[in-house]
Parts: structure tokens; C-alpha cells; sequence
């Protein structure tokens, strides 16, 4: 089974003075006003939607951050966009912190891409696709699974023995391995969804986003390192001077385990294979 993983395309519309009376409002003060909108741009989220059809997986696997600050507009700019790869592909997808940035846009994502749950288990060939949402509106941009999705995960994967990709939207470590952070933009329970996914043997592998510069690490584990990758944003303007660029991922899964990554890099016009392999030239 072959899996595009793709992450943090970040389609952005300017808002309306009316949406920005809540967090908004700082959001598009870093977005419009110090720059950070140029920071995604069109032409890299189109080439990502391109190269991903091009890849022919058998599964599109999202993990958040469609949008910038969750205005209908941006969802609905993001749901044309990736309309290619959710008409073609088995696609399934998970909010990001951007996709629920205020009390006001709660739903929103529901309404364009489907209801969400804290921890669902999708099955796909000899696998279980396990999609835990941590994202909640917060002006700290922090996510929890909190108590009862723990002890939902936990039950999850309990249940089978089949091998388990785990997807959230936050990183579980960061790029050397050591717990992520600061504490503001982070899972706050992250410790306690590692320590599950450890737990159970069966999970092989965890995907996640959240982190633009992309990176692969791992949770050890007595003879078997659980692998987790973050292929980095999928709409990231391409900046070589700044050492930004877009990407994503395509994993292959055989019966029991990762077998093999590879990930594309956006060259300012399209993506090609990361020279080196996948994550050689870092973020
Ligand atoms: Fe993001
Ligand atoms: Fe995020």
C-alpha cells in the first residue's frame, strides 16, 4: 500500500474586519501585516495537488492545517483546491490547529471536509488507520487528547492486533528527538499518546504535521524504533534563500511495516524526489 502523506497547506484569504474580532485578529496581523501569508503561496499548493496525483497512491492522508485562520473562504479555497485528490484518491483527512482557530469557526471543517472524532480507526488492507483529532480552539495554539481520548486510543488500539499507523496533527517529538516544543504551540498530553502508542507493539508507525520544516525521527523501543515523519508543509512558498520549500511524502507499507519513504521536494515550479532521499537536505 502506497500513502501520500501531505500537511499544512495553509490556503489563506485576507479576512473581513468583521472575523477578525476574536484570535483572528493576531492571526492575520502576522499574516498580512509581518508577512507571513507570502510564506504559502498558490503555486506551490497547486504543484503539491499535481505531483500527488502524478504519485497514483492508494490512500491521501492529511493531517491538518488546511487553512490559515478558518474563515468559510479559506475553507472553501481549500476544498476546491484538493478537490483533485478527494475525488480520485481514498482521502482521509484530520483538522489542524489552524482549521479550529476560534470558538466561531468550531464545525467548519465538519461542513467542508467531513465529522471529526478524537480518535477514529479507519481499516485499509492489512492495516488500521488510526486518526486521532487533538485540536481545539485555544489562543495558546495548544492541542490535548485529553483524559477520555487517551483512554479511547488506548482502547483502539487494545482492539486487534493487525499494524497500526497512528495520525495527529501535533509532532510527539521534535527534529532530535527530545520532547517538542515550547509548551504553547504543543500537544500538551503528547507524553501520554507516545506512551500508548509504545504501549501497543502494533503501531508501526506515526504521522503528523504541525512543524513546517518537515522531519523524521523516532520513539524508541527495545529492538523495534517507532518510526514518526512529518513530511513538512505541502504549501510552503518555495524560498531557497531562506531554505523553505514545500513537500510531501509517499510511504510504502507492506503487510507489517514501513518499507520504504520517499518525499518530494516543490523546485519553484514542480516536485520532484528530495536529491539525497527523503529528508537528505533537512527541513
Ligand atoms: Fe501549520
Ligand atoms: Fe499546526
Amino acid at each position: 500500500m502506497r500513502i501520500a502523506h501531505v500537511t499544512d497547506i495553509h490556503v489563506e484569504r485576507l479576512p473581513s474586519v468583521g472575523e477578525c474580532l476574536n484570535k483572528r485578529a493576531a492571526g492575520a496581523l502576522h499574516l498580512y501585516v509581518l508577512g507571513r501569508a507570502s510564506h504559502f503561496t498558490r503555486a506551490a499548493q497547486e504543484a503539491m495537488v499535481a505531483a500527488v496525483v502524478a504519485a497514483e497512491p492508494d490512500l491521501v492522508l492529511c493531517t491538518g492545517d488546511l487553512t490559515a485562520t478558518a474563515t468559510e473562504a479559506e475553507f472553501a479555497g481549500a476544498a476546491a483546491l484538493l478537490a483533485p485528490l478527494r475525488e480520485r484518491f481514498d482521502w482521509l483527512v484530520i483538522p489542524g490547529n489552524h482549521d479550529v482557530y476560534t470558538d466561531e469557526s468550531v464545525g467548519r471543517f465538519a461542513r467542508h471536509f467531513g465529522e471529526v472524532a478524537p480518535v477514529r480507526v479507519e481499516r485499509r488492507g492489512a492495516w488500521d488507520l488510526v486518526l486521532v483529532d487533538v485540536c481545539h480552539p485555544d489562543w495558546l495554539s495548544r492541542g490535548w487528547l485529553g483524559e477520555g481520548g487517551l483512554a479511547l486510543l488506548d482502547a483502539a488500539l487494545q482492539a486487534g492486533d493487525r499494524p497500526a499507523l497512528v495520525a495527529l496533527h501535533y509532532p510527539l517529538r521534535n527534529r532530535r528527538g527530545e520532547r517538542y516544543g515550547p509548551p504553547t504551540r504543543a500537544c500538551s498530553d503528547a507524553d501520554a499518546i507516545e506512551a500508548i502508542c509504545l504501549r501497543h507493539p502494533r503501531v508501526r508507525m506515526v504521522c503528523h504535521g504541525h512543524e513546517h520544516h518537515g522531519f523524521r525521527t523516532v520513539a524508541p523501543r527495545p529492538g523495534d524504533d517507532l518510526p514518526i515523519l512529518d513530511p513538512g508543509a505541502g504549501g510552503y512558498a518555495w524560498l531557497p534563500e531562506r531554505g523553505r520549500t514545500a513537500h510531501f511524502c509517499v510511504y510504502e507499507l507492506d503487510d507489517t511495516a514501513l518499507i520504504g519513504v520517499e518525499r518530494q521536494a516543490f523546485d519553484g515550479e514542480v516536485f520532484a524526489p528530495e536529491k539525497g532521499g527523503a529528508f537528505a537536505t533537512g527541513g
